[in-house]
């Protein structure tokens, strides 16, 4: 046992996204935890805040398949957008991707945006708990870059995007590192 969890029982991220699955190991593993993807699908309602998605998702996978399993829910906020794509960011990449964003900020100086990522967990009793990270940067005047998925390849932090750095270097900065930080914090103190 390690913080009250199981450390012999990994933990089941639920989600379909190879790219943040490789991210969350990466992070998990280095400070000790197991985890299996668990690539299961779950309701997303419709909601502006990643907050509510999330537990409501990780409930309702309670419900199904029980406990220690955790899903992460994310999103690009553009301020000049008032926050679009937020919530919507999986359908707006599939639908107009890097190159619509691009288009909508066309001769807007204001770039200004951020990462989000909400965590939430859910114990075998049923109990959850969220856990989030923020990081700010700027949208790009074009895509650049190999690394990563989704808008990396748009997203400037300081005078590189998150496409041009390495998995490891976004790793250590990321909006998913610092919820996951805020995770294992948890899972270690409980
Ligand atoms: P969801 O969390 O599965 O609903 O997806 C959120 C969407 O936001 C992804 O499909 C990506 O398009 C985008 N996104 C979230 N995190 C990142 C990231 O670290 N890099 C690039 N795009 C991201």
């Amino acid at each position: 046992m390690r913080g009250g969890v199981d450390i012999n029982k990994k933990i089941r991220f639920v989600t379909s996204n190879e790219g943040k699955f490789g991210e969350a190991r990466e992070i998990l593993e280095g400070r000790g935890f197991e985890i299996e993807r668990f690539d299961v699908g779950y309701p997303e309602i419709q909601s502006f805040e990643l907050e509510e998605v999330a537990n409501y998702g990780v409930k309702y996978l309670w419900e199904k398949f029980g406990g220690d399993l955790f899903l992460e829910d994310s999103g690009l906020f553009i301020d000049s957008l008032n926050g679009f794509p937020g919530v919507f960011s999986a359908y707006a990449f599939k639908t107009i991707g890097d190159e619509g964003i691009l288009r909508l900020l066309s001769g807007n100086p204001d770039r200004e945006a951020y990462f989000k990522s909400v965590i939430s967990f859910c114990d075998e009793d049923g109990n959850s708990n969220l856990f989030s990270g923020v990081v700010r940067g700027r949208i790009s005047e074009e895509e650049c870059g190999k690394y990563g998925f989704g808008f990396d390849p748009i997203f400037l932090y300081g005078e590189e995007t998150f496409a041009e750095i390495s998995i490891e270097d976004k790793n250590k900065i990321s909006h998913r590192r610092r919820a996951l930080n805020d995770f294992i914090d948890w899972l270690e103190g409980r």
